[in-house]
């Protein structure tokens, strides 16, 4: 059957005019979070970061953060005796930061499946390709495009989608293409893939926002 949804991500403070607020997840430099920030102080994005989260505790995007007075949490598994407890932790984390929609910005680590599911259709992620291409457990960062350019591609991209309880495999919401040159290394078309990211994930967020996406089954459409 049929399913069209649209996905709302208010909160009780919403109706009260308060900012949209997200938690950023992130695993290392931050650059994402960086334009996702810069946007919201040029008021192109109207929104705020409520919290940053890494797995590692050396992420430098975490000092991004304190820069900006964000609250910022290193948060493992390794940290905590039980996967529950971890669950825990990060779902108060979570609550607390009236979170509206999660941003995975460069996070390498997969969710607990209760955050998934409590958050469906709330979660977004950039990966540095044209997913379904390149995508799924172990290619992340340098290896997407060392990957892309061993198989010979003309073209790569970035990929803004939907997180399920699969790596790279929610639906997409939008996808920017990349020429690959016949020069290129894995290091200059990850640079060039990076300045779309920069661009794809903060007009992705801004969707949400402005209450603009409808997932029918896996598409989505776009609200004018
Ligand atoms: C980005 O290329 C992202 O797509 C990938 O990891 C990189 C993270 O970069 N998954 P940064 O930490 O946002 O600078």
């Amino acid at each position: 059957m049929r399913q069209i949804k649209s996905v709302k991500c208010l909160n009780p403070g919403s109706a009260m005019n308060e900012p949209f607020k997200l938690a950023v997840f992130i695993s290392g430099r931050g650059s994402n979070l960086q334009a996702i920030l810069d946007q919201i102080d040029n008021s192109e994005l109207d929104a705020q970061v409520a919290c940053v989260i890494s797995n590692r505790s050396e992420a430098g995007g975490l000092g991004i953060a304190q820069q900006h007075g964000i609250k910022a949490v290193h948060l493992s598994p390794k940290q905590f005796a039980s996967e529950q407890d971890y669950e825990k932790a990060l779902l108060a984390v979570l609550q607390e930061a009236d979170t509206n929609l999660i941003v995975l910005a460069g996070y390498l680590k997969m969710l607990p499946q209760l955050v998934i599911h409590l958050y469906k259709n709330r979660i977004i992620n950039i990966h540095p390709a044209l997913l379904p291409s390149f995508g799924g457990k172990g290619m992340f960062g340098i290896h997407v495009h060392e990957a892309v350019l061993e198989y010979g591609c003309k073209v790569s991209g970035a990929t803004v989608h939907l997180v399920d309880e699969n790596y790279d495999t929610g639906v997409p919401i939008l996808q920017e293409c990349v020429p690959v040159k016949c020069s290129d290394t894995p290091e200059s078309l990850a640079a060039r893939v990076l300045e779309v990211e920069h661009r794809l994930l903060p007009a992705a967020i801004k969707l949400f926002v402005q209450d603009r996406i409808v997932i029918d089954n896996r598409r989505i459409v776009i609200k004018p």
